[in-house]
């Protein structure tokens, strides 16, 4: 038996994930444990609670595969420092912070408290967008495609493009650093009063309220080339080594400034946080999200020029950007794509582990990734001991009984807080750590907003298909199994289903087999029996907080919340009088 345990640390989205023989068993981000978002120290809690998922202990560890290897593009990071002296402070920060993954056995004996006799592994380190790569190509069925990798920054690189064969991954092009689309959409969501690492969500689904009214400053601020692109430093503070970021002593993210005061004699003063949204504001997220769209879909077909497979493998936290993915069907020669659900940065833990485990390793065991759901579960005796604790009337179901109140529930309009098995993988709720409401009542979307998830007005709700459904009610057929496609709605599905359709007449949508979640699956069923409508809106289980894992976390959001009932393994509940 080989146990790789794969790490994501020092970096955002700390994360840990288990390989046994080559197939992850789990994999979780520090956030959902420590309560912290994008948690960017040392995941402590992750680790062991992967190995209590796999039921190993440290010493059962045979490798650390680590999502990031300083000695990578060391050549730019000379010829950075030689160009930016004044950096090399910075530069040498960084490395000091990270330099406790120089001695892991070290580090691992202080942090998770073991002896060190007790850890025998080797350590390995993957170049960060790799890792990224390996995430999605080696989830995915092929043999062979393309592999894309895009985000703020790693390794000093913003973008990978990999030809993936077999059990090897190609690197074909990389850009780096200051050059990045997510350093870009990062410096507008700051400038519009987005200043909160993640925030790059909200915007997108801003952009659809605005105009194309700053066109020219948009091209002007990213010049693009044959097979690159490079950010016009008018627009841009000059960010550091880091791309503007830096991590403070909570372990959170923190967003330096990255508008230049040429943006402020264009534009006028940015917006405060929580300030009123005006056109202006509204004009630029639309802007940013256009000329994003048009360099991830020229680096996309320069990735078919390449690698002209019609199939890609990706991830990287600006394949977030489900919008983009929607239309890239349309926009470049691929006509299938595997994204990794953890898309963002904790998602290195499980594509280091597993580019070690298949490239290096050669294990035989090819993995397919059907569902996310990698998380911890709990057993209906802690479930009943998070209720009892809570106060919260409860009353033990069948499951046909269960799924059918649920539904009932769903039907006449309350909000259902939905907990069921074992937690998802990344940053989306899949039907195991959901709140799920009626999408065709056209008050739901402020109720949900008032009760619960408090979030602005123009955000849209997202939508669980079943995916023989899909073809029906969305413009594209090509499945979105981990909500990362954001595609039309159908124009006689779009009054009906009020409180998904965004805008623009698009849904973030998840479609649902039954093979992925066989529960979840005969819920929307049943509803779509009772309703005909096989569709639910489908929210992640929390508020203003990490998605929440265990019961006790549940049944407090449940409580401090308005939500309506909670339905918790087989139990449906009630809140005290
Ligand atoms: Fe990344």
């Amino acid at each position: 038996m080989s146990v790789i345990l794969g790490i994501n640390a020092f970096h955002p989205g700390a994360s840990a994930a288990v390989l046994v023989d080559g197939t992850p068993v789990a994999a979780i981000a520090e956030e959902r444990l420590n309560r912290t978002k994008y948690y960017a120290n040392f995941p402590r809690l992750a680790i062991h609670k992967c190995l209590e998922m796999a039921g190993l202990t440290f010493r059962d560890i045979d490798y650390v595969a680590v999502g990031r290897d300083p000695l990578s593009n060391r050549m730019k990071k000379i010829e950075y420092v030689l160009r930016n002296p004044s950096k090399l402070l910075n530069l040498a920060k960084i490395k000091a912070a990270r330099s406790g993954l120089d001695d892991i056995k070290n580090l691992f004996s202080r942090e998770c408290n073991v002896a060190p006799r007790d850890l025998r592994f080797e350590q390995i380190n993957i170049e960060h967008h790799l890792a990224h790569i390996a995430s999605a190509y080696f989830i995915s069925p092929w043999d062979r495609c393309a592999g894309f990798s895009m985000d703020g920054s790693g390794d000093f690189v913003s973008c990978m493009i990999a030809e993936c064969k077999g059990k090897e991954i190609h690197i074909k092009n990389r850009i780096y650093v200051p050059h990045s689309l997510g350093s870009f959409y990062t410096m507008i969501c700051e400038f519009i009063g987005y200043r909160k690492y993640g925030d790059e969500g909200k915007v997108m689904g801003m952009a659809a309220l605005g105009e194309s009214t700053y066109q020219e400053y948009f091209q002007d601020m990213i010049q693009l080339s044959q097979d690159r692109f490079e950010l016009n430093p008018k627009y841009f503070r000059p960010f550091g080594s880091a791309q503007g970021m830096s991590i403070n002593e909570k372990g959170e993210m923190v967003i330096n400034r990255h508008y230049s005061d040429f943006m402020i004699e264009l534009f006028g003063e940015p917006r405060e946080p929580y300030a009123e949204i005006s056109k202006r504001d509204l004009d630029l997220a639309f802007g940013l999200q256009q000329q994003f769209e048009k360099i991830y879909m020229h680096m996309l077909n320069r990735a078919y020029q390449m690698v002209p497979e019609e199939r890609v493998a990706m991830a990287g936290g600006s394949v977030l950007n489900s919008v983009a993915n929607g239309k890239l069907f349309e926009a470049t020669p691929f006509r299938k794509t595997t994204i990794q659900p953890a898309a963002g940065d904790e998602g290195l833990a499980l594509g280091a582990a597993l580019y070690f485990s298949q490239t290096v390793l050669r294990d035989k065991e090819r993995y397919v990734m059907n569902d996310a759901f990698l998380g911890p579960e709990y057993s209906e005796y802690e479930i009943r001991a998070a209720l009892e604790k809570g106060n919260v009337h409860y009353e033990r179901l069948s499951r046909e009984k269960l799924i059918n109140t649920t539904a009932d529930e769903i039907e006449k309009g309350s909000v259902v807080g939905w907990f069921q098995g074992r937690m998802e993988w990344g940053p989306r709720a899949l039907g195991n750590r959901s709140i799920l409401a009626n999408p065709c009542l056209d008050n739901m979307k402020d109720i949900l907003n008032s009760r619960v998830k408090h979030r602005e007005w123009f955000r849209p709700f997202a939508p669980s298909v079943l995916l023989e459904n899909q073809s029906e009610i969305f413009e594209h057929t090509h499945p979105s199994p981990f909500m990362l496609h954001v595609y039309k709605i159908k124009p006689e599905w779009r009054e009906k289903l009020v409180a998904v359709n965004h805008v623009d007449d698009t849904g973030r949508l998840q479609s649902v087999a039954r093979e992925e979640n066989p529960l979840y699956y005969d819920l929307i069923k049943r509803f779509g029996q009772k309703t005909g409508v096989p569709v639910i809106l489908n929210t992640s289980f929390n508020e203003n907080e990490p998605i929440v894992c265990n019961p006790g976390e549940a049944v407090d959001c449940y409580l401090r919340t308005k939500m309506d009932v909670l339905v918790i393994g087989p139990f449906v509940c009630s809140k005290p009088e």
